[in-house]
């Protein structure tokens, strides 16, 4: 069923949904609250999509407009993206309505929202993940991070926007972070708390997981690229670009992140009370002595990740939400097309800093999307308006170009074929994604 489909979010993660939903013959119409216009062209033209797609004025995070939105709208299903909404409880409120929901409760939202609720459980399960702390107290911070014999990680407990994580090289640093965070509150609430863990190195990967309460699915793997500069230097961002699959993980190591990371974790959730139902992203550390590790939990799709995992998946996306809100996983695991995708994000001026909004977008058609290409390269939109007949920038990350290719150089020239098409002023964007992949 689900016909009629509530999609919550704005960004480029929503757009590669929304891209991906209407592909199925089971949806006939999406609703975007609020959408962006790489979404609501999809409506347009000649896609699978055409004259299936509204947009709403709604914030994700409105949830009792939310509600009314999906009962005026006769929807059946709902799919959300963020994880803000997901911590205000929007899916307790439509479990109160008792609409299917794609994404965790509120209490289950937690492995994201809290840090330490997160580290707790992973210690409570057995779930290989670093050393750790909590303090809100600065001095016993102080304390703790003089007894690490070696680096260390300060996060605030609470949600950032991805930006409450300082990596520290000197004990010095660590304490200057969390002396900033518990005593400056420069994170407000969020950072009342920290945890303070060991400083683990490796390479990182993301696995996302479809979960139904007890079962998990794992998705194609990915790698993103945090850092705003070629070769991982600079301040992190919410990340410049992502490829899949990562070459670091083979269907050895698959079996063993499944095993030693999410089956404990799922269980552990359901054990407590809180059965996670929708998607469990991990951010892994693959160690090289200690194996895979965790170093953070996500109750929702990655982003950029899941612009570039979504375009390999060969299956039908609906009845895998739909089974897994509904608690009715079934056995086997999506099919993936071979061959590599690579999602490069083009980034606005000012980007991980204050950005810049406004700058026209120049080198897209119409419906947002460079003129004359196939499905194989993708414009996913994540913070462009619309402003009459012209195309603005409005957010940090503003577009993430999408391209697959049976090869790495080939979906790297592709996507970078299509970025030198595209152009505003103060674009800026890593030449390097999917790079690391080689080694
Ligand atoms: P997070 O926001 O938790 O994803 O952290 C942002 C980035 O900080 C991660 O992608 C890692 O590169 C880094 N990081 C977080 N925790 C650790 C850790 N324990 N050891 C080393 N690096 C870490
Ligand atoms: N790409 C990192 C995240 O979605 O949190």
């Amino acid at each position: 069923m689900a016909n009629r489909i509530l999609l919550v979010g704005s960004g480029g993660r929503e757009h590669a949904l929304a891209w991906k939903l209407l592909q199925s013959p089971l949806c006939h119409h999406l609703v975007a609250a609020p959408g962006n216009p790489g979404i609501e062209a999809l409506g347009r033209g000649q896609g699978p999509g055409a004259g299936k797609v509204s947009v709403a004025a709604v914030g994700a995070e409105a949830v009792n407009d939310l509600v009314a939105l999906a009962e005026r709208e006769r929807i059946n299903f709902v799919v959300c993206g963020p994880e803000s909404a997901l911590a205000k409880g929007l899916g307790d409120a439509f479990a109160k309505k008792g609409m299917p929901f794609f994404g965790p409760s509120q209490a289950a939202a937690e492995i994201e929202g809290s840090k330490k609720f997160a580290k707790d459980l992973m210690k409570r399960a057995g779930v290989p993940s670093a050393a750790y702390d909590s303090f809100s107290d600065f001095a016993a911070a102080e304390a703790f991070i003089d007894r690490q014999p070696g680096d260390v990680v300060v996060k605030a407990d609470g949600l950032c926007a991805g930006k409450g994580v300082v990596v520290a090289n000197s004990h010095q640093e660590a304490k200057a972070a969390a002396r900033s965070m518990l005593v400056g509150r420069s994170f407000g609430d969020a950072g009342a708390r920290v945890v303070i863990e060991e400083r683990l190195t490796g390479r990182e990967c993301s696995m996302m997981a479809l979960c139904d309460g007890e079962r998990f699915v794992l998705l194609a793997t990915a790698e993103d690229h945090k850092a705003v500069f070629d070769g991982d230097r600079g301040p992190n961002t919410g990340g410049m670009g992502a490829y899949s699959p990562s070459p670091l993980v083979d269907a050895s190591l698959t079996r063993r992140i499944a095993q030693t990371i999410f089956a404990p974790t799922v269980a552990a959730m359901a054990a407590m009370g809180r059965p996670f139902r929708g998607l469990l992203y991990g951010g892994l550390m693959l160690t090289p002595d200690r194996g895979p590790m965790v170093i953070e939990w996500n109750c929702r799709f990655g982003d950029p990740e899941t612009q570039a995992v979504l375009p390999r998946m060969e299956d039908d996306l609906l009845p895998w939400l739909l089974a897994a809100a509904k608690g009715e996983l079934p056995p086997g695991s999506p099919t993936w097309s071979p061959g590599i995708s690579v999602c490069v994000v083009l980034a606005a001026a000012g980007y991980p800093g204050k950005v810049r909004s406004g700058d026209a977008i120049d080198g897209l058609a119409q419906d947002g999307q460079l003129a004359g290409e196939g499905t194989d390269l993708v414009v996913f939109h994540a913070g462009s308006k619309r402003e009459g007949e012209r195309l603005l920038t409005s957010g940090g990350r503003v577009l993430g170009v999408t391209a697959r290719g049976p090869d790495l150089n080939s979906a790297r020239a592709r996507a970078y074929g299509g970025i030198d098409r595209i152009r505003w002023d103060g674009m800026h964007y890593r030449k390097d994604i999917g790079l690391r992949g080689r080694t």
